[in-house]
């Protein structure tokens, strides 16, 4: 595994934060005007990109995904955002939240749509693994992210296991 050089040093898990928004645009939604659950996912993924090249200032490619709840429909001409953050670093891989709300710019109400986890392993040019830096917590609500990080990912561990030795 390649070193990722000074790079390593800690850094609190909210230097990592991204925002990234869209409207919701025809070519986005299906023949009712709802939006497409591919195409959201395609923006959890990017938005979570986001967040694990700012902690590990590196390329990243995306490991796995978790599942997704569609909590409420979003239609054209919404407002879309997803904020993410990285809630732990490993050795080369980064456990990154995606929150996706909408907003109604009329009222400025927002609501929850989806909460997705994604694991991103940071990679060099050449799609090296390289380590990534500890991301440390700061506030109560970090904690809660980073132990929640450390769970999911030796239940997701604990499952490719399981499937593998089913699939044996
Ligand atoms: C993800 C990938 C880099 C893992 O490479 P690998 O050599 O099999 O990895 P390793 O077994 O050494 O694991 C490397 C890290 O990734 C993590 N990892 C590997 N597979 C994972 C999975 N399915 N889910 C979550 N984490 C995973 C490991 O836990 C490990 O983390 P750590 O270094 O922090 O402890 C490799 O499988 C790959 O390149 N996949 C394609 C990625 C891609 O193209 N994504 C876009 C979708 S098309």
């Amino acid at each position: 595994m390649e070193q990722n050089g000074e790079n390593l040093r800690p850094r609190p898990m909210s230097e990592s934060k991204s925002e990234m928004i869209e409207l919701v645009l025809p070519n986005d939604t299906n023949p009712l005007g709802a939006l497409l659950g591919g195409r959201l996912m395609h923006w959890i993924d990017l938005a979570g990109a986001l967040a694990a090249h700012r902690h590990s200032h590196s390329y990243a490619v995306t490991a796995s995904m978790d599942h997704i709840d569609f909590l409420v429909p979003v239609h054209v001409g919404d407002m879309v955002i997803l904020q993410s953050s990285v809630n732990r670093a490993f050795h080369t891989s980064m456990e990154v939240g995606v929150k996706v709300l909408v907003e109604n710019y009329i009222s400025g109400s927002r609501q929850k749509v989806a909460t997705a986890y994604l694991t991103f392993v940071a990679v060099d040019r050449h799609g090296r693994k390289l380590e990534v830096a500890p991301a440390v917590p700061q506030t109560d609500d970090e904690q809660r992210r980073y132990e929640g990080a450390l769970r999911r990912r030796e239940a997701s561990r604990n499952e490719r296991e399981r499937r593998k030795a089913a699939r044996a």
